[in-house]
């Protein structure tokens, strides 16, 4: 029993070392503070006090929206403002790159906001597709309309930190009031009509799909499909080993407390029959 207590003690010395070495990560604070136009999420991060959260993670990819773009939100709540900026955190490296080369499917990422708990439906998570070329971002909600867009890379540091640019702010079922994209938005996939404009004529759409490709005309139509159809799965493969890993971690920390309140009480019945005698 003695020599289990020291192993548990040993272990759990072992994993506080390892993990205020781990606190190593940049610092977003300092990333963020030569984008003026960044200032207010800046300062939201620092308010809500998801700084500290953030600066644990070594790989992570802050997905910011311009002093501008951000005022929908920012008199929200604190609680709705902390669960909304967690949801802009994807605990993975994305930077310019990773979402140039992304093939145009959907993929989930996991957001901060998964790490509480709290998550319901999916809305820890993001849904990103790539659609045209260009990369859209909504909640992982099922049917959530896909209303930020990816604007441009502000920072990175190669596989620990990234920061990009998304024209707005994107609030998940659940947390907070639903905000959608203004009157004109940039263009948007519209899954909806794209059956009927293929069926009916590849004529009357602009020039712009001409352009993209004549050959595939109801490219819209199977381009979504395969991303429904192949989406699913990429989801729970990548999250699960990472939930599976915090289960793990969940459960021998628990087997090891266990074991150490049983040498405690133990020891205490040894001290007690001590003081008996
Ligand atoms: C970046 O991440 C790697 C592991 O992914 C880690 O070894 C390295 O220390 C990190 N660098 C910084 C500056 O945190
Ligand atoms: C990051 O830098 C800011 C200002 O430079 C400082 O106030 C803050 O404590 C730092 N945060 C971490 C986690 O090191
Ligand atoms: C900051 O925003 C202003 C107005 O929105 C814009 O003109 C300027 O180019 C932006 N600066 C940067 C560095 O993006
Ligand atoms: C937020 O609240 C402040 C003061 O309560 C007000 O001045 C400001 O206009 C509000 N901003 C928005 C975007 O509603
Ligand atoms: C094709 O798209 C490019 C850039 O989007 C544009 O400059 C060009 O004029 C387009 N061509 C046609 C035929 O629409
Ligand atoms: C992501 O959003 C697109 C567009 O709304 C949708 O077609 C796709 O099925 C979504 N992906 C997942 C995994 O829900």
């Amino acid at each position: 029993m003695g020599l289990n207590a020291s192993l548990c003690l040993f272990s759990l010395t072992f994993l506080l070392v390892f993990f205020s070495t781990v606190i190593t990560a940049d610092n977003i604070t300092q990333a963020f503070e030569k984008y003026s136009n960044f200032s207010t999420m800046n300062d939201l991060l620092i308010k809500t006090k998801l700084t500290i959260p953030i600066s644990k993670y070594l790989t992570i990819t802050l997905l910011a929206v311009s002093n501008e773009a951000i005022t929908p939100i920012i008199n929200r709540s604190d609680v709705e403002l902390k669960n909304i900026l967690m949801n802009h955190v994807i605990l993975d490296y994305y930077d310019e790159m990773k979402f140039n080369g992304m093939k145009e499917k959907s993929i989930m990422l996991t957001t901060l906001y998964q790490t509480t708990g709290l998550g319901e439906e999916m809305n820890g998570f993001l849904n990103c597709t790539k659609s045209k070329g260009r990369v859209y971002f909504g909640s992982g909600v099922k049917v959530s309309p896909l209303v930020a867009e990816y604007v441009k890379a502000l920072y990175h540091n190669p596989y620990n930190m990234s920061i990009v640019q998304i024209s707005m702010p994107i609030v998940a079922p659940g947390l907070s009031l639903a905000i959608f994209p203004p009157p004109p938005p940039p263009a948007p996939p519209a899954p909806a009509p794209s059956p009927m404009n293929a069926a009916k004529a590849p004529g009357p759409r602009p020039a712009d799909e001409d352009n993209a490709s004549d050959t595939d005309v109801p490219k819209d139509t199977p381009a979504t499909e395969t991303a429904e159809v192949d989406s699913p799965a990429p989801t729970p493969s990548a999250d699960n080993e990472k939930i599976e890993a915090a289960d793990k971690a969940g459960t021998s920390s628990f087997a090891c407390k266990a074991g150490l309140s049983f040498d405690v009480v133990l020891l205490l019945l040894l001290f007690g029959s001590f003081a008996g005698l």
